[in-house]
């Protein structure tokens, strides 16, 4: 069995791509599967974790059992849900479902119940207007976090979506037209929300993922500093043999100057694994 060395604690991870509108029918994107993060879900959970998953773009996974699942397509709308989640303050939190609203005072019944938030949507959403998309699915959810949950700030905030770095100045409102040989989209930055949120909360235990493929250490360890993280999971995105798409990974941990501990070297190995080492330093780092 798993040490459950994050029993009691909530951990908000994103995951996946984010989708940058351009006009109602098309995007601007990036191959990240959103893999890492739903391991590292299913890990805390192992954990003892109360887990809040915030999935970018149009993340094709099956949501992890006990995991509170939030959509979003945007970097904007990611910052957003991100902030509210490490608030406490995010409506999928909030829902108390009817039958239970009797019972919020009695601390005499089994409350195993109350941490099983099963979000059971799967892939796409069948309400058959993609513009409506930026809506989360909470609602869908009838298992959703109880009354006490309500305001309950967030312990650890684990970055593992690949963000958009640039968005379209302004979508189109309706499909363009290709009358012109040629086009030119307008793009300005997105928010770092990694660094946004982070810095606004102090207290915050914060892991960043990088993938880079050259001076991985100073790079990372530039991350960890300018975006004030506890912890940095690093990918050499160099090798063909993981990341990304693949099942496997392979990872170097470096730890903020706060910590005893530099670095630490993950072996290559399938992403369930990596995310139950991830989850394990995280446990025993976030006690020191
Ligand atoms: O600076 P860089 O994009 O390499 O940082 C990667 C880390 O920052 C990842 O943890 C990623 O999830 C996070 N990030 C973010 N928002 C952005 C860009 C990156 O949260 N706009």
């Amino acid at each position: 069995t798993t040490p459950q060395l994050l029993a009691g604690k909530r951990v908000v991870i994103t995951a996946g791509p984010t989708v940058e509108a351009i006009d109602p029918v098309r995007y601007l994107s990036n191959h990240s599967t959103g893999k890492m993060g739903f391991a590292l879900a299913r890990a805390c959970v192992a954990a003892g974790a109360d887990v809040i998953l915030i999935a970018g773009g149009k993340v094709a996974l099956p949501t992890p059992l006990n995991v509170t699942r939030i959509d979003v397509l945007s970097a904007q709308e990611m910052l957003i849900a991100v902030q509210q989640c490490v608030d406490g303050t995010h409506s999928a939190l909030q829902y108390v479902p009817e039958d239970e609203h009797d019972h919020s005072h009695d601390h005499s019944h089994d409350h195993s119940h109350e941490h099983a938030h099963h979000h059971e949507h799967h892939g796409e959403c069948d309400c058959g207007d993609d513009r409506s998309h930026n809506h989360s699915h909470e609602l869908d959810n009838k298992h959703h976090a109880h009354s006490e949950n309500q305001n309950v700030m967030a312990d650890i905030f684990i970055a593992t979506a690949a963000v958009a770095d640039y968005r379209t100045e302004e979508a189109a409102p309706q499909k363009i037209k290709k009358t012109q040989d040629a086009m030119t989209l307008s793009l300005v930055k997105n928010p770092d929300i990694l660094a946004t949120i982070s810095l606004a909360h102090p207290e915050l235990f914060v892991v960043g993922f990088a993938a880079e493929t050259q001076d991985i250490e100073r790079y990372a360890r530039g991350k960890l500093v300018a975006k004030d993280l506890d912890l940095i999971a690093c990918n050499d995105v160099s090798r063909a043999d993981i990341g990304f798409a693949s099942d496997d990974n392979a990872m170097q941990v470096f730890f903020s100057e706060r910590y005893e501990q530099a670095a630490v070297t993950l072996e290559k190995a399938s992403k369930d694994k990596i995310a139950e080492q991830l989850a394990g330093i995280i446990g025993e780092t976030i006690w020191q």
